[in-house]
């Protein structure tokens, strides 16, 4: 003590030098599988230690304590389960981790050297699942606004491309990336899209997603207010007449920039 008094500066980088340090193995444990926290960088030999979960190293914060001296030397907390063990060099293992461990933990050691404190948090991953792409729409028409969406699970990442072609640059990411909006969608925008999901521990990525784009039928997509109307009335009688299939077979696919991959929408037919 006198020594700390007489050099406060060198017993502070004492302190901070010879602190405890929690190191988890793996870096990035996953639900289901096993953690271990251990605990490196201990000076003397160990005497007792105890481990808590939570802000603070409170006793009903305690999931187990380990003495020496003691026989057993375990002893276990109100936050201990079965899954919690302890080893002689202070590290507590996790088994069978649950999302729920997810946490601050700190352990508390007592050594020929006196006390040290360290925490360290938890975090426990899953695996991404593959992705799949949904589009808002069926039967995307020229000058709709469209969404895809990539749904998948446990992803912090979220990317977007297109199989061939540059992406479209007048496309609206949503903040996460999950998904990408044509504001009024072009025959130029039909194409292969693929998402891919990732988080530290996995990555996986969609099946490719054809987007067609439609136009109302006609040998061009341009269409005159009349010839418009014309068609909505004629669908309005065809979806009376025989029911909304009617309505499908108006809608005939854009002539796609390129071959792509796409074929060409061929069959259709007029009301009027
Ligand atoms: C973890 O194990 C439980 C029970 O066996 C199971 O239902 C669950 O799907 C598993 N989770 C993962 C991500 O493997
Ligand atoms: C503590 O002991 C465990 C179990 O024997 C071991 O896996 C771990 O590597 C040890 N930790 C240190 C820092 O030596
Ligand atoms: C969103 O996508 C961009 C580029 O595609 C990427 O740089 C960014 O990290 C992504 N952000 C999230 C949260 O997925
Ligand atoms: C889509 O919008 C463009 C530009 O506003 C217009 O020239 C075109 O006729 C529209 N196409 C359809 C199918 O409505």
């Amino acid at each position: 003590m006198r020594g700390c008094t007489l050099a406060g500066v060198f017993c502070l980088w004492m302190t901070l030098t010879n602190g405890v340090n929690i190191e988890l193995m793996p870096p990035h444990p996953l639900v289901n599988h096993s953690a271990l926290l251990s605990v490196t960088q201990i000076s003397g030999s160990v005497w007792s230690f105890s481990w808590f979960r939570g802000e603070r190293a409170r006793s009903q914060n305690q999931i187990l304590a380990y003495n020496t001296r003691n026989n057993p030397s375990e002893t276990t907390g109100p936050l201990y389960s079965p899954r919690f063990s302890s080893f002689p060099n202070a590290s507590l293992g996790i088994s069978n981790l649950y999302s729920e461990d997810q946490g601050n933990y700190i352990v508390q050691v007592v050594t020929t050297n006196g006390q040290e404190r360290s925490s360290v948090q938890l975090l426990v991953y899953a695996l991404v699942f593959k992705p799949v792409i949904r589009s808002s729409s069926l039967y995307p028409i020229a000058n709709e606004t469209i969404s895809l969406t990539c749904d998948t699970t446990n992803a912090e990442k979220i990317r977007w491309g297109r199989s061939g072609k540059i992406f479209p640059p007048g496309v609206i990411q949503s903040s996460n990336n999950r998904t990408i909006t044509f504001p009024t969608i072009k025959p130029l925008d039909a194409g292969l899209y693929w998402c891919e999901a990732e988080n530290p521990v996995s990555r996986r990525t969609s099946d490719v997603y054809t987007l067609n784009v439609y136009c109302i039928c006609g040998s061009s997509s341009e269409l005159s207010a009349g010839e418009l109307s014309g068609i909505i009335i004629g669908s309005l009688l065809g979806i009376l007449l025989v029911g909304g299939i009617i309505l499908l077979l108006l809608l005939k696919r854009c002539k796609p920039p390129d071959g792509e991959g796409l074929r060409e929408g061929s069959s259709y037919i007029t009301v009027i």
